[in-house]
């Protein structure tokens, strides 16, 4: 069985997704464990709710540890680590030891609205401020940069004149929600290949 960790820092609708799928098997996966950077994230109790093992290694505590700590959980265990609604950078040998084996989900059209600083409800004013008439979701491997990574899928979603921030975002997050299980679903079925920054869908590495 394909084996995944999620790392999450909020409300974890993207997890839910994920556990929603595995429960209605649509997708051929375990989530051996949710890690949180944030004690009190929503997702903690989705997970928890679903027999998951869940981890808090908080950000002010673990600081530059953080990486490693989360190393220290999974290192063996799982074969993916899915990024979902999770705020914090990951660096050093956890990225070494993960390469392309860590994806990540972002609310906008990549390379558009994405890097430092920019996740959450800010993605979606600095689209709007700009005018694009178009965003969506994207997602894709984690390299050393903030959202810089191949990409794996996106999705678009019309901008409309009376949207607000926050309509946008909810609008996105549905299609966030099946882009991130589409995108678990094309890795645990060995159906990408990596071609420097492309990522080829359909074709088995083997
Ligand atoms: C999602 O919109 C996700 O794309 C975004 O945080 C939200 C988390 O929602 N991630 C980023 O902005 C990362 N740069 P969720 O906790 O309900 O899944």
């Amino acid at each position: 069985m394909f084996k995944i960790a999620v790392l999450i820092s909020g409300s974890g609708s993207n997890l839910q997704a994920l556990i929603d799928a595995v429960n209605y098997k649509k997708l051929n996966c375990s989530i051996e464990c949710v890690i949180s950077d944030r004690s009190g994230a929503f997702g903690i109790k989705r997970a928890q709710e679903n027999n998951i093992k869940t981890y808090v290694l908080d950000k002010e505590e673990y600081k530059e540890r953080l990486s490693d700590e989360i190393l220290k959980i999974i290192d063996g265990k799982v074969d993916l680590i899915v990024l979902a609604g999770f705020l914090s950078i990951l660096k050093g040998e956890l990225l070494k030891k993960f390469k392309n084996k860590i994806i990540n989900i972002h609310p906008s059209l990549i390379p558009s609205f994405c890097g430092s600083k920019m996740y959450g409800i800010k993605v979606h004013e600095a689209a709007l401020e700009y005018g694009v008439k178009i965003s969506g979701c994207t997602v894709h491997f984690v390299d050393e940069g903030t959202d810089t990574g191949p990409i794996i899928l996106q999705r678009a979603v019309c901008v409309y004149e009376n949207d607000t921030p926050k309509s946008l975002q909810e609008r996105i997050l549905k299609e966030e929600h099946r882009a991130i299980v589409d995108a678990v679903d094309l890795i645990s079925k060995g159906l990408l290949r990596i071609d420097n920054r492309k990522v080829w869908v359909g074709e088995s590495n083997d």
